[in-house]
């Protein structure tokens, strides 16, 4: 069979993930938008790729706090205007190199509308559907064999602490489940902007394990995440697992 690809260096591997708006509190008490896509999620947990020099890094590092807003696939016309810039007064060289500037106010640039936490100093962002309170846990220096670049990009972990989700996305008949129909993230590919076709591909065979069977991994059954109905008890909650089939077990 004849060989379909050929080998190309890109200089980026964006290859298309969700774009994550992160807001931190500044030095001063402002706070400050920081659009990312480099961004995993696994349980509760979710691992941030950011540059050590931005302004979102250095808030995150001092303060811990921040939230995690996604925004749909409708709203990259807010992220345009923010989105070669940087909180940080002192542009970092490789910022200047790229064409970014100083925004002060990145609300006011975007024309996106804060609105307060319940658990973070930090506020969640009205217009995007899904905003995620969290804490951050570590980092981790990525680079670590390149002695001039070691440090440069950090993976952080953060924790989850509590997710607010527009009411329209959420499954009828259901107290904590996203309907994946509705639900529409901006994926950002190699720098520009892509929504999710509305058609499903195919059917997915992953999607035939029940959601609540997760459960018990993110420990979300005992550290109540403040969904608006109390999980622990409910029918839902039965997910079959215990902590020897995960291989927890510490009475052994
Ligand atoms: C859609 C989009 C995705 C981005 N993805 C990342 C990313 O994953 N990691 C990162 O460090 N910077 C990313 N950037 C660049 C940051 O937004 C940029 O460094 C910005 O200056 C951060 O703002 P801050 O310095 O105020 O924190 C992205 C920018 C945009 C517009």
């Amino acid at each position: 069979m004849a060989d379909t690809h050929s080998i190309i260096t890109p200089a980026i591997m964006y290859w298309g993930t969700p774009v994550v708006l992160i807001m931190t509190e500044n030095e001063e008490g402002t706070a400050n938008i920081g659009p990312i896509s480099s961004a995993w999620w696994l349980g509760h947990r979710c691992v941030l790729g950011l540059a050590s020099v931005s302004q979102t890094t250095i808030n995150l590092m001092r303060t811990k706090q921040c939230v995690l807003n996604l925004p749909s696939d409708d709203m990259g016309h807010y992220i345009n205007p923010i989105a070669k810039t940087t909180g940080a007064p002192d542009i970092p060289p490789v910022k200047q190199m790229l064409g970014y500037e100083y925004c002060k106010d990145k609300f006011a640039r975007s024309g996106l509308t804060p609105r307060a936490s319940d658990l973070v100093r930090p506020p969640r962002i009205a217009e995007c559907p899904v905003q995620m309170e969290a804490e951050l846990m570590g980092s981790t220096e990525l680079m670590s064999d390149m002695p001039d670049r070691k440090g440069f990009l950090l993976a952080l972990e953060m924790k989850i602490l509590r997710t607010h989700v527009r009411k329209d996305l959420r499954l009828a008949g259901h107290t904590n489940r996203v309907d994946p129909d509705r639900w529409r993230p901006l994926i950002m590919s190699f720098q520009q902007f892509y929504g999710l076709t509305p058609q499903r591909s195919v059917e997915s065979s992953l999607a035939t394990i029940e959601e609540e069977k997760y459960r018990m991994l993110t420990r979300s059954d005992v550290v109540s995440q403040g969904g608006d109905m109390d999980r622990v008890g409910s029918e839902e909650m039965d997910s079959g697992i215990d902590e020897r089939s995960m291989g927890t077990d510490s009475s052994k």
